[in-house]
């Protein structure tokens, strides 16, 4: 995509699924995808917001095409591994009319966000670094940011209402009776698989998935994977080239994702609290260029958008929430 075309993107972002578009469904609006529920379904509606230290800052075009279909993208390579919620037909290239909407069943969610690390970073780094175990493991010292570890880590957070998710424990999780412990060790291996292969087919693009987050949930009593799956929301990814001169040189790592993002609003001094700050048109259509360099990075395709425009998109959404959503 060209430069102008993102320009021209910038007023048309879809921020929100309209309340008359669900038709009288439950509609239920989280940071960054309106979902609209119906009794075995639900409808994900990634919308264009772009989220950063729990708060919702600004709206990113395309953004939330590219998220849609960077998930559908890697559920398709990935359900060998565990069933998932993507329902035959419900990919947003099948949906049609919008690229931002998926199809999936719907799960009684698991209240934990399943984190997995192959490398020392962010939290997990700021943690370690100041002493404090990291979801209950103990790290032996020595260890420099970014350092890989011999085998990827499962370190769970509780999933809290209105963000602010806090790491949890794998005793914590079994005395709060959060899961059995025969289900968590389920979800471990399952996690594990899932992020083997994320790692894997990264590789072959030149990426390096450094950490990311699994949801699961239950339905007809079997565990199933929710949610997201490595998208740039979701998960770091690193540009493997640079990472080993970068490792050493104790600098950071080139990501992928929307860390420039978050920088940019430290900068100036805003860390979640108090308004947020004017974000210029420049690095609103800076962020929209990364997301969709993702988008091509990761599928070796390039980006072609499915949507239009907001009011197209919504006839569509819609029509999908008629006709599809049960
Ligand atoms: N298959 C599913 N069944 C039920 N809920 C789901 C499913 N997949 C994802 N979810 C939930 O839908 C919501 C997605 O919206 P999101 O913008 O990520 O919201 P949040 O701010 O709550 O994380 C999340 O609460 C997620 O747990
Ligand atoms: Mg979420």
């Amino acid at each position: 995509m060209t430069l102008e075309a993102i320009e021209a993107g910038l007023g048309g972002c879809f921020e929100r699924l309209p309340e008359e578009a669900a038709g009288g469904r439950e509609l239920y609006r989280g940071k960054v995808r309106d979902v609209v529920r119906g009794e075995e379904n639900l409808l994900l509606v990634a919308s264009d917001r772009i989220s950063a230290f729990d708060r919702v800052i600004a709206a990113v075009p395309f953004k939330g095409e590219v998220l849609a279909r960077i998930s559908a993208w890697w559920f398709e390579r990935c359900a060998d591994l565990v069933p998932n919620h993507l329902l035959g037909g419900g990919s947003p290239r099948e949906l049609g009319g919008t690229g931002r909407a998926t199809l999936v069943r719907r799960l009684d969610m698991i209240p934990l966000e399943v984190v997995v690390r192959g490398y020392l970073s962010g939290s997990a780094w700021r943690d370690y670094e100041a002493g404090r175990p990291v979801s209950g493991i103990e790290f032996p010292r020595g260890l420099a940011r970014n350092e890989k570890f011999p085998v990827p880590l499962v370190t769970p957070t509780t999933k809290e209402e209105g963000g602010h998710d806090r790491p949890v424990s794998r005793a914590e999780i079994l005395e709060r009776g959060i899961v059995s412990e025969e289900l968590w060790e389920k979800i471990e291996r399952a996690a594990v698989a899932l992020f083997r292969r994320g790692q894997e087919l990264a590789a072959r693009s030149g990426l390096i998935l450094a950490d990311t987050k699994y949801e699961f949930g239950l339905a007809e009593g079997r565990v199933f994977l929710g949610d997201e799956l490595h998208s740039p929301d979701s998960s770091r990814y690193w540009w493997a080239d640079s990472y080993q001169a970068r490792f050493f040189a104790g600098e950071d790592q080139r990501e992928l994702d929307k860390e420039p993002f978050r920088r940019w609003l430290s900068e100036r001094g805003f860390c979640g609290d108090g308004p947020v700050p004017e974000i210029p048109a420049k690095v609103l259509v800076e962020t929209a260029l990364r997301y969709i360099q993702a988008y091509e990075a990761i599928t070796g395709e390039s980006f072609e958008p499915i949507g239009g425009d907001a009011q197209s998109e919504t006839a569509a959404l819609a029509r999908i929430v008629r006709e599809r959503l049960r």
